[in-house]
């Protein structure tokens, strides 16, 4: 995998630019690129109604739609962050799509740890963070029948060359980048170039071997068997310990009573141990 090379010196994006680095890839080729665009999820899903092959991906400097889960807006200004979406149409139960958002995570999560002086952890079922602080969500969005897929949209968003006072108040004890984590500016080019080659790799495993071929990885980055949780969906909330993920990918816990649950949608809060 190529390394992401550190440098104060950015390559704008442009899509001429990000073509060449993509070139040959199977997830990130053909690449579409907006100085500007409602979302990047978005566009990638009217392009794969109009029957844009898998691989197909969009990339923006900035989205003023910009969409996170559970209907939250995701936060896109211009100039300093990844925002892109691909288009991915495998062959696989509808019921699994939920296992390509884990597998994304652990394509980011392996791109950024051993890069960055602090430890990147996967926190279920899609954010990444560094020392605590979300640097990356992931969104995926599946068109499909009871019986079949026809696409899924998997759109990532990076945060890359934010300074603390460039996130709104509300965000700064919460929200980080790769800028602040490891003092230096990254050059985008290079980050979404390694994050494809890390994504494409781990979409072949799981093409082939299905979740149990993500499973350990995704466990070794998320650190997260044996803490106390607190799950959170809608007006309802669990509190107990993770005792695991299935192979399906599903998070599993024991809760106060010790009734074993599964996780299958919500906000996860570690508790202090
Ligand atoms: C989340 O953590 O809530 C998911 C955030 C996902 C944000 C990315 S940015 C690129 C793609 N386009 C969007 O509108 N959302 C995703």
């Amino acid at each position: 995998m190529e390394r992401i090379i550190r440098t104060p010196v950015a390559t704008p994006l442009s899509e001429e630019r990000l073509a060449a680095v993509m070139a040959g890839m199977k997830l990130g080729f053909p690449v579409r690129y907006f100085p500007e665009i409602d979302s990047t999820n978005l566009q990638a899903w009217r392009l794969a109604g109009e029957g844009a092959p898998e691989g197909t991906t969009v990339v923006a400097d900035t989205q003023i739609r910009g969409r996170g889960r559970l209907n939250r807006s995701w936060v896109s200004p211009p100039g300093a962050n990844i925002y892109a979406s691909v288009v991915l149409r495998p062959r696989i139960d509808p019921a699994a799509a939920p296992q390509l958002t884990l597998l994304a995570g652990v394509a980011v999560a392996e791109l950024l740890s051993g890069r960055l002086p602090t430890g990147v952890k996967i926190k279920w079922p899609n954010d990444i963070l560094i020392a605590g602080k979300k640097v990356c969500g992931i969104l995926s969005e599946m068109r499909a029948t009871a019986a079949a897929i026809d696409f899924i949209i998997l759109g990532i968003g990076i945060n890359v060359n934010m300074d603390r006072e460039d996130f709104e108040p509300s965000l700064q004890e919460t929200a980080t980048s790769l800028k602040i984590a490891a003092g230096a500016s990254f050059d985008r080019l290079k980050v979404i170039s390694a994050l494809f080659s890390c994504l494409e790799k781990w979409y072949w495993i799981f093409l082939a071997r299905g979740f149990p071929g993500v499973r350990e990885a995704w466990l070794r980055h998320a650190d997260i068997v044996g803490r106390p949780i607190r799950v959170v969906f809608k007006k309802d909330a669990q509190t107990g310990v993770v005792t695991g993920i299935d192979a399906d990918g599903t998070l599993v816990m024991k809760d106060t009573e010790g009734i074993v649950r599964r996780v299958i949608a919500g906000d996860i809060h570690l508790l202090k141990e």
